[in-house]
């Protein structure tokens, strides 16, 4: 499993970016921002671990690997401020606080669907692992075909004054389900310059969507059937 974590930030750079969007200039405000975006890139690490820890396990006693790989990011300031703002609220700490649970997202690939499930079960029934929210896409596709398991979970991180909770986002799915949404993804953002191009391929990936799960499942019989 190839598993990078979250890409170097710059809390200098991410302060400064703050800074700029919300107009903020009281100290307290600002490092309170700076600890929270620091604190959510630690609950990131810690969720990590557990799932290259559950991964190994799982290799170690089933001679399989549930996840195929992993993604982390941290959201990028200004799109901190987009949701913020979508979400009418004041862009600032109380707000990012309340109601953003995303900054430190990790996107998991399977192998299988039943994996989807397995790294979810397995995750949840940590004693110090809390759900937060959760989504199943893949029982209920969006409209556009997408889907993905999405949970956001709270972890507590151990500081040098204390624990604190952070908040992480985790999106399951498995290969072909993230195949599918880079390319839907790509789709959208090409119809930024070429509106008709939506109307030309969501159909088609609408139904490619469902075919690649009727495709994943018989795999899925197939891999159990040999196991
Ligand atoms: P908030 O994060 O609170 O806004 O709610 P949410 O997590 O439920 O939002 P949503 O379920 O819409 O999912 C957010 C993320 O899922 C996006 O940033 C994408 O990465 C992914 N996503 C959701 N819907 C689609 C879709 O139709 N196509 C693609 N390619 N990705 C999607
Ligand atoms: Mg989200």
């Amino acid at each position: 499993m190839n598993s990078p974590r979250p890409n170097f930030f710059n809390l200098n750079k991410a302060l400064e970016s703050f800074q700029e969007i919300s107009g903020q200039q009281d100290l307290h405000g600002l490092e309170r921002f700076a600890n929270y975006y620091h604190l959510c890139y630690e609950g990131s690490n810690e969720i990590s671990t557990k799932l290259e820890n559950l991964d190994s396990e799982f290799q170690f006693k089933y001679s399989h690997n549930p996840i195929h790989h992993m993604e982390n990011r941290m959201k990028e300031v200004s799109s901190l401020k987009r949701k913020v703002e979508s979400k009418g609220l004041p862009v600032n700490i109380d707000s990012i606080e309340g109601n953003i649970f995303d900054i430190a997202g990790i996107r998991v690939v399977t192998n299988y669907l039943n994996d989807v499930y397995y790294i979810e079960k397995t995750l949840l029934q940590q004693s110090d692992v809390t759900l937060i929210k959760r989504k199943d896409y893949i029982k209920n596709p969006k409209e556009s075909g997408y889907r993905s398991l999405h949970l956001v979970v709270s972890v507590p991180v151990f500081q040098s004054d204390g624990v604190q909770s952070a908040p992480v986002e985790v999106q399951i799915r498995t290969e072909g389900m993230d195949m599918w949404a880079s390319l839907e993804h790509k789709l959208r953002y090409k119809t930024k310059t070429d509106p008709q191009l939506i109307e030309k391929y969501s159909p088609d990936l609408k139904s490619y969507a469902s075919e690649l799960a009727d495709i994943e499942k018989h795999m899925q019989e197939i891999h159990q059937a040999l196991s």
